[in-house]
């Protein structure tokens, strides 16, 4: 149950433990992050899950693959070098402690 942290785009945080082997997107909205629609579901055909991850874990997460990478093109907030869709990271033991910031908007 690995515990994350969801940095909003006010500065404020939100740190919480989340369940096992789900996606980060689908904690973020089992716990109610503002910020993070998931219109799609977690199918990645949205981009409404964007968030970008703290520049010290970025390197720690398995890279992007082809449709995630090609949907990050497409996200309302300007894409960063560290940006991802939360409902393509499967949070695992590895990533406790895991930082991600909420962009701004996600329409
Ligand atoms: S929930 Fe739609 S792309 Fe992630």
């Amino acid at each position: 149950m690995p515990d994350i942290t969801f940095i909003l785009p006010d500065g404020s945080a939100l740190c919480f433990e989340a369940p096992d082997s789900v996606s980060l997107m689908q904690a973020a909205t089992g716990y109610g992050v503002p910020g993070i629609i998931a219109e799609c579901g977690g199918s990645a055909q949205c981009a409404t899950c964007h968030v970008i991850v703290d520049p010290d874990w970025a390197s720690r997460l398995p890279a992007p693959r082809p449709d995630e990478e090609a949907l990050l093109a497409c996200t309302a907030a300007p894409r960063s070098p560290t940006s991802r869709l939360s409902c393509q990271i499967r949070l695992e033991a590895p990533l406790q402690g895991l930082v991600v910031h909420v962009p701004d908007r996600q329409y």
